[in-house]
């Protein structure tokens, strides 16, 4: 045999040697969720391992991160259903406790990327990314107002990057033009550009408690049996101004985040989101899978399709076991 693939797996310098794709946690933004109150520390029951903190739980939360060499967090409130209206009022009241929460975290870690998600969910007493009409119709162009709004506000805290996850259309733009009218042209936009209505929110639905009151996300995130919609969605984030375009979910995936790395020049993000944590994390816990093993495998995974960042709740464990 002239050819013997074998050679270059014969040992671990040489399988080193020819290794094509590297994860290190200089490619993830590790989500947080933050809770009102002090000293609070709440696992999230369908993820075990991940917990909602209070503000001064997650200051330790973040440093201890920063010195595993973990950079970038994408912080998420839980809102009590009190704050919760159809307007999603509280998303942009500067005095609410998340947005003074990023103000104390940017202040007190101004080396840490922060990212902030814009969409009405988590504040919405209907539990939608967007307003609800009389009809259960998610309207679009007057939700834009809200995603406007929400956004200056956190821009206004400090923070370094805002996550359109609502799926409206026009957002992008729409939040460009606030921001730069404000003064806050060097906030990114990491759009939610492929994102698909999919099973596996579950999990982050419950330690949000963000669960849609009635009907589903299908008019607005997208079909998972549809590609095409991934590139109309890309061109039109690239055009709006998008500085990142990320794809989510991750596993089920991976072809749309090969599509637009092979199709875009801006850079790649995969949300591998909080359901594909919950079945590793369920399955290791069970013994029926090294989750180590499995993580490392999951992440290469998504890199090796072509992601250049990852959203993932494995962060701080993957970091740890490669200290
Ligand atoms: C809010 C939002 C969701 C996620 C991120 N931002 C939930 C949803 O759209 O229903 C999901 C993240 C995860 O599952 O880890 N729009």
């Amino acid at each position: 045999m002239l050819k013997r693939p074998r050679r270059n797996r014969k040992s671990a310098a040489i399988r080193d040697l020819v290794q094509q794709t590297i994860v290190t946690t200089d490619d993830f933004i590790f989500p947080l969720f933050l809770l009102e109150g002090k000293n609070l520390k709440v696992e999230v029951e369908s993820m075990p391992g991940i917990f909602r903190l209070s503000l001064d739980q997650m200051l330790l939360e973040i440093e201890q991160c920063l010195k595993l060499g973990i950079k970038a967090f994408d912080v998420f409130p839980v809102v009590d259903d009190k704050h919760k209206d159809k307007e999603a009022t509280q998303s942009h009241n500067p005095d609410f406790f998340y947005l003074k929460a990023l103000e104390t975290i940017k202040a007190t870690f101004p080396e840490a990327c922060i990212m902030t998600d814009v969409a009405m969910d988590p504040y919405s007493s209907d539990g939608h990314d967007g307003l609800v009409d009389e009809d259960g119709n998610i309207l679009n162009d007057e939700t834009l107002e809200i995603l406007g709004a929400m956004a200056l506000a956190q821009a206004e805290t400090g923070i370094d990057i805002i996550g359109p996850s609502d799926m409206m259309d026009g957002r992008v733009e729409y939040i460009r033009d606030v921001l730069d009218d404000n003064g806050y042209e060097d906030v990114s936009i990491m759009s939610y550009t492929a994102k698909y209505a999919s099973a596996f929110y579950g999990p982050f639905r419950d330690a949000l408690d963000s669960a849609p009151k009635s009907g589903d996300k299908k008019s607005y995130q997208m079909n998972p049996a549809n590609q095409r919609e991934a590139i109309i969605e890309a061109d039109l984030d690239e055009e709006e101004g998008a500085d990142f375009l990320m794809v989510k979910p991750a596993l089920a995936y991976l072809d749309v985040i090969k599509l637009l790395n092979d199709n875009y020049d801006l850079p790649i993000t995969a949300y591998n989101v909080s359901g594909e944590y919950a079945m590793l994390k369920a399955a290791g816990l069970k013994g029926w899978l090294d989750y180590d093993q499995a993580m490392r495998e999951t992440l290469l995974s998504i890199k090796r399709a072509g992601a250049d960042i990852i959203l993932t709740y494995h962060a701080k464990e993957f970091a740890l076991l490669n200290k």
